[in-house]
């Protein structure tokens, strides 16, 4: 039966590269890759990079546009599931068009798979219409959150404490997390973390973690807030596109 590895590359550091990953790129005959977008060409070489050093010979590599989401739209659920639903169109198509019947495919992506990312469910609803058969696992990878704890030399949680991920959505709608005393935030596209109350709240931000561009900014957020979105928005225009992840910790109050 054909087979899929899902193969979590690391958060942007080409030695994010797990043994087990590895691994699985020298059992790959055939690289499936979903392109973002072309401003980020550099992620796309660095990807191409990874294949080149880590692939068996005689490898193929096929590369699409992945579908792009309608971000303009309020209806934020229905966007989300039209975009799911054209990418498991695309996917599936990749599937059986590149990845012969007992041939093994790879779908490579960022940080871990399993955070963040809807390529499990994507394949779990191609296999659910049932037109296509494959078998798939899935390699875990180096997350940015913890590349972002790594870089700061702290920990996600306190003692015995639990940490929160959440979105900038949902930090921009709900303010510091209720309940929660430690927050992940990511996917934020409008730097949330300036719109809530600072007081008593210390940041550990880290852009393009693990990358040449990396920045890591720590301190109260009643003090780097500015700084941070000033950062943000310089490197956001010189590169067109920014992916960054902070801790929130509140430390009183
Ligand atoms: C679709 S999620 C994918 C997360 C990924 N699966 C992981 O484990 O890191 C994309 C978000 O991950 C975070 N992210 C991914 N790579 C990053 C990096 N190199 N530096 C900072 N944040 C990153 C950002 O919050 C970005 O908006």
């Amino acid at each position: 039966m054909r087979h899929i590895n899902v193969i979590g590359i690391g958060a942007g550091d080409p030695d994010h590269l797990t043994l087990q990953a590895v691994k699985a790129f020298a059992r790959t005959e055939v690289f499936l890759l979903l392109d973002k977008n072309e401003q980020r060409q550099e992620l796309v070489e660095l990807r191409l990079r990874m294949i080149e050093e880590h692939a068996r010979p005689g490898h193929r590599v096929v590369q699409i546009p992945d579908a792009e989401r309608d971000r303009t739209t309020p209806a934020y659920r229905e966007a989300v599931d039209d975009w799911r639903r054209r990418r498991s169109e695309l996917v599936e198509s990749l599937i059986t068009e590149h990845v012969g019947p007992d041939g093994t495919g790879a779908l490579l992506v960022w940080g871990d798979p399993c955070l963040y990312d809807s390529i499990t469910a994507v394949l779990d609803e191609i296999l659910a219409q049932g037109r296509t058969e494959f078998s798939y696992d899935v390699v875990p990878g180096v997350s940015s959150v913890s590349v972002l704890a790594a870089r700061h030399r702290t920990t996600l949680n306190r003692v015995g404490r639990p940490v929160r991920i959440t979105t900038g959505r949902r930090l921009a709608a709900e303010g510091f997390p209720p309940g929660a005393e430690d927050a992940v935030v990511m996917l934020d596209g409008r730097g949330a973390f300036a719109g809530i109350d600072p007081e008593g709240v210390h940041i550990h931000y880290g852009a393009y973690l693990g990358t040449p561009d990396e920045i890591l900014v720590s301190g109260p957020l009643a003090d780097k807030a500015e700084e941070i979105a000033r950062l943000r928005q310089e490197a956001r225009d010189a590169k067109g596109w920014i992916m960054d992840t902070y801790l929130l910790r509140r430390t009183e109050g």
